[in-house]
């Protein structure tokens, strides 16, 4: 009896079995390289949570690619019944010590990436509850909002109600009804910013008179602060947009004397009660008679400082009583009622107030700046 000759058949003869052993592993380690770094562990830090969840992903395709089903090394098991039987146990042991060898480099991999992900979520979700917060930076009213309220203030205690009303305007509301009819020099002081639709910016808040009274009829009580345009080049005391409040008091029996009385109390209030006040004989198209009115300077009392000019005397605004044809233009009768208005300048009031040399720096909104007047 005789023992059967085993022989590795013709077309495997040709493929020697340690060569693909070898070649499948090289090409796992030329793969895995990349990857070699991190098996026994990812560093905290070192990539981000994003790059270690990518990783993982390409880890898996990494062992389809080298122990998978079509891998080289599922080639070599498949020569193992192949080689001659005595070769067989140890090429069998070769080929399950490369495998061996690959997955546990592909596991420790795995494992160090799972537990970075792990760690990295965990801080990721968690909160340091002894850090300092961030604190909110509160903000501060702009210094002409500030000043408008002080007016406000003082009006609304005297019994008179705030008007908001709109920007823009119609020439009827700016000019013809405040008794400024085309053609009329003063319109040309107050040039503004028309609309190509027949509307402007308004100059004047002296607009507010006629809607106040159309809306409420007489006798009527009210101030309005407000935004005004006008078509200057700005300098250290003029800006194209500016802020003024207008004041109308319509009533029976209304005078001068109220009108003194009223712009007295308000310097009193707003600026001490040793305050004097000065009327000076003016011209507006909606008063008659008009005054300009001053105010005995807040620092010096009246004795002449640098912020009085040394003139002792500061302008408030202009002022008079409510033309006849105003009151008719906006439906009151002016047989039965009369009224004074007054408009006064907030943002050259706040100016002086804060001693700014340049009423530009109010409209810069830098905080720098506007912070200092809280
Ligand atoms: N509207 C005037 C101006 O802008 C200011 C003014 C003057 C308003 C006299 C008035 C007033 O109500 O009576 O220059």
């Amino acid at each position: 009896m005789s023992l059967p000759v085993f022989v590795i058949r013709a077309d495997v003869s040709d493929q020697n079995p340690n060569l693909q052993i070898e070649a499948a592993q090289k090409a796992f380690a030329t793969d895995f390289d990349r990857f070699s770094s991190f098996r026994e562990t990812v560093p905290p830090g070192s990539i981000s949570l994003s790059q270690a969840e990518q990783l993982s992903r390409e880890l898996a395709e990494l062992r389809t690619r080298h122990v998978g089903k079509k891998s080289a090394l599922a080639a070599c098991k498949k020569l193992i019944g192949r080689v001659q039987p005595e070769q067989r146990a140890a090429f069998g042991q070769l080929v399950q010590q490369a495998e061996g060898g690959i997955v546990q480099a592909l596991d420790e991999v795995v494992g160090s990436l799972k537990s970075f992900v792990e760690s990295a979520r965990i801080a990721r979700e968690s909160i340091d509850v002894t850090m300092p917060g961030r604190r909110a930076r509160a903000g501060h009213l702009h210094p002409i909002t500030l000043m408008r309220q002080r007016i406000e203030d003082i009006f609304v205690s005297l019994g008179y109600a705030v008007e908001d009303d709109r920007e823009i305007e119609t020439d009827f509301y700016n000019f013809d009804a405040l008794n400024i009819p085309e053609g009329h020099p003063a319109r040309d002081e107050q040039d503004t910013f028309y609309t190509t639709e027949g509307f402007a910016l308004r100059s004047q808040t002296s607009t507010v008179q006629i809607h106040a009274m159309q809306r409420r009829g007489a006798p009527v009580r009210m101030i309005a602060p407000g935004r005004v345009f006008r078509r200057d080049t700005p300098d250290p005391t003029h800006n194209p947009m500016f802020f003024q409040v207008e004041g109308l008091c319509v009533d029976r029996g209304i005078t001068m004397a109220h009108l003194k009385g009223t712009l007295q109390e308000f310097v009193h209030r707003l600026f001490g009660p040793g305050t004097k006040t000065r009327f000076r004989p003016s011209y507006f198209p909606f008063t008659e008679p008009s005054a300009e009115v001053d105010y005995s300077c807040f620092n010096c009392g009246g004795s002449g400082c640098r912020i009085c000019k040394w003139g002792g005397w500061i302008e408030l605004g202009g002022s008079g009583m409510v033309h006849p044809n105003v009151l008719r233009a906006a439906g009151v009768n002016a047989e039965e009622f009369t009224g004074f208005a007054f408009g006064l300048g907030i943002d050259r009031t706040c100016a002086r107030i804060y001693e700014l040399d340049d009423i530009r720096l109010l409209f810069e909104n830098d905080v720098r700046f506007l912070e200092q007047f809280r």
